[in-house]
């Protein structure tokens, strides 16, 4: 049988559930039956065998619709094998991505019943243009460049991994 995998995702401007689109992709390619969801999940977890869950880091905190779902299903969760990730850093500055993991590490301590099997954080993709009230009114936002430093590679390098710890490949 091959394993179920539910990859869920909070997103507010949409680069979090193109990253989270790659790793099903990645992990359907290793055998797996995967469901891409995005946040709120309405579903019957005790369906899946593993869970990669993802969101982005906005004014410091992980989106809230990725910590409502771990509260809310603590009891299944705290059964089933899952991975993490964050985006959020999008410049290539390593104090940047270092305040970033710590933050990261912050969050994932908050939840000490889960069975994580991996985390990693991802650079992000920054667009003016989808700025929302009250950042769409800050002069200095609006003005900053489009970037895009989402690294697909190791998007993929990681997603390979994670088919391996949740044993995707054994069918
Ligand atoms: C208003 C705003 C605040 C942000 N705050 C943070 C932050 O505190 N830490 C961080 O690493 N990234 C931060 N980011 C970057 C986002 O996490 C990044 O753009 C991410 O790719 C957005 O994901 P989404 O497109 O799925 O919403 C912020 C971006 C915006 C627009």
């Amino acid at each position: 049988m091959p394993v179920s995998i539910l990859v869920a995702y909070a997103t507010r401007a949409g680069s979090t559930g193109e990253v989270a689109e790659a790793i099903a992709q990645v992990l359907r390619e290793q055998g797996a039956e995967v469901d891409l969801r995005q946040l709120p999940f309405s579903g019957r977890l005790a369906a899946y065998d593993a869970v990669v869950l993802g969101a982005p880091i906005y004014n410091f905190r992980w989106h809230k619709d990725a910590l409502r779902f771990l509260r809310r299903n603590r009891f299944i969760l705290s059964s089933l094998p899952l991975a993490a990730f964050a985006l959020g850093p999008f410049h290539d500055e390593e104090k940047e991505w270092g305040e970033v993991r710590d933050q990261f590490d912050r969050v994932l301590v908050e939840f000490p019943w889960m069975k994580l099997v991996s985390k990693n954080v991802f650079g992000g993709k920054y667009d003016p243009a989808s700025l929302r009230f009250p950042y769409s009114l800050m002069p200095g936002m609006k003005k900053l460049p489009v970037t895009d430093i989402r690294d697909w590679d190791a998007i993929r390098a990681w997603a390979e991994e994670l088919a391996e710890h949740f044993g995707a490949e054994t069918q």
